[in-house]
């Protein structure tokens, strides 16, 4: 996809707006749909009223009206891997045998950079396809697959967040491994070099403990204490057999959360994927210490991780992003991820609000990344990245959206069995980006 020439319009159709917290507040009041139009200037929200009364007061400003379909914030995807695009729906593995079996062997091919960047081109079209407009991404070891990604989002006009993936344990192939000094240093000039330029913002990644020694835990420590503005992500506690591996690798530490803790990697700004199996002293810590959980739903069942209890995180008052985790996730689209997160909660015994899904997969992520002053709701003077969606794009989306009584209902079933074939439009910075 390449962007049409940005113009100022007025785009209209079912707003999506935010009031709070849905998990807080009860959701229907905290998030609300009606037909409204935004004057978008600048690649911003400039104004938010009816239809009629903005295209009285801009006469000149061409109007995209899509009717009754629903525009939402652009969807944020707090934790992908972008090198696995190419391994997505891998068969018959748990995490460790699936990371040496298939993701090991396909990152190692990033030391090319024309395979990174046609990677990474590939994967920012599946995103716009899908409507996800922000997505938080580990790249490889090789500082040429994080300016692939860096590259094809500014090339896109994209916000994207990413960084290399640190290694330095001999449990990570030859291939794969850099120094606790390497580490350092081109995560040094990949912060030089992008974070903070245009959309960019720049995330220290240590891949997670099993594969890092403590020296090299400790440099990445340095480095965030060094660039605060920087996020930090990694992993945490995602199966049972990898928290019993990190005990056995770091027998002094209190819990899985401290070999991160030890050496700073811990507070705002700390995004932890996945925190499925975590111990009172981890809730205590991460909630004192404002750090974010990243829930991966598709990926917590196609890897046979367990179910992320996300209603007690929320009770928690912990900040919970929603993310594909692309490719141990089974899918590119965040209807499919909200889809897996509603069923992970009915198994929990919680039934999550289509707002409340909705909520998690924009604002919720935004916030989780402390990017909600830029992106994440449809407000003045945020970033006009949004997605236009059918509720009726398949004929049993229809049929089902058809006996809907209210909103919600209407919505529920595009985000039960949609796909990309519900996302009409997908605007970054207010263009429109369609397929080439
Ligand atoms: N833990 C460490 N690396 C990975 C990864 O690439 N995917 C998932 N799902 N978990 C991990
Ligand atoms: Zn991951």
């Amino acid at each position: 996809m390449i962007p049409h020439a940005q113009k100022d319009c007025i785009i209209a159709g079912q707003i999506l707006s935010f009031h709070g917290d849905p998990f807080v507040m009860p959701p229907t009041e905290a998030v609300t749909v009606r037909a409204a139009a935004l004057q978008i200037a600048d690649g911003r929200i400039k104004d938010i009223a009816d239809l009629a009364a903005l295209r009285a007061k801009l006469p000149d400003l061409p109007v995209i009206d899509h009717g009754d379909a629903l525009i939402t914030p652009g969807f944020v995807d707090a934790h992908a891997h972008y090198p696995q695009t190419g391994i997505i729906t891998s068969w018959g593995k748990r995490l460790i045998d699936w990371l040496n079996t298939y993701t090991f062997p396909e990152e190692q091919r990033f030391h090319d950079a024309a395979y990174a960047r046609e990677i990474a081109a590939l994967y920012l079209d599946f995103l716009l396809s899908n409507g996800t407009t922000t997505v938080t991404s580990f790249c490889t070891i090789h500082p040429e697959s994080v300016e692939a990604l860096f590259e094809a989002g500014e090339a896109r006009g994209m916000r994207i967040i990413a960084g290399k993936t640190c290694m330095d344990r001999d449990t990570a192939p030859e291939g794969l491994r850099d120094t606790a000094q390497t580490a350092y240093d081109q995560s040094k000039a990949l912060i030089e070099r992008w974070h903070q330029k245009a959309r960019a913002t720049y995330a220290i990644t240590p891949r997670f403990s099993p594969t890092s020694t403590p020296e090299q835990l400790e440099a990445l420590g340095a480095l965030w204490a060094e660039n605060p503005s920087c996020l930090m992500q990694t992993h945490l506690s995602e199966q049972t057999d990898e928290v019993a591996w990190v005990k056995s690798l770091y027998p002094k530490a209190r819990d899985y959360l401290d070999t991160y803790e030890q050496f700073g990697l811990i507070g705002k700004g700390a995004l932890f994927g996945h925190a499925i199996y975590l111990e009172p002293r981890e809730i205590a810590r991460l909630q004192d210490t404002g750090s974010s959980l990243i829930h991966c739903p598709t990926s917590n069942t196609f890897i046979g991780s367990g179910l992320f209890d996300m209603a007690a995180r929320k009770a928690d008052r912990l900040r919970v992003g929603l993310a594909t985790d692309t490719g141990g996730g089974s899918s590119f689209s965040m209807l499919r991820t909200m889809a897996a997160s509603y069923e992970i909660g009915q198994l929990r015994g919680t039934a999550l609000h289509p707002a409340q899904l909705l909520w998690l997969a924009t604002r919720g992520s935004s916030e989780s990344l402390h990017q909600e002053h830029q992106i994440g709701s449809i407000a003045v003077g945020l970033e006009a990245d949004l997605t236009v969606i059918d509720l009726a794009s398949t004929p049993a989306i229809a049929q089902r959206a058809r006996r809907s009584t209210d909103v919600w209902e209407a919505i529920f079933p595009t985000i039960m069995m949609g796909d990309d074939r519900a996302i009409v439009e997908t605007y970054v910075m207010g263009r429109a980006m369609r397929p080439t």
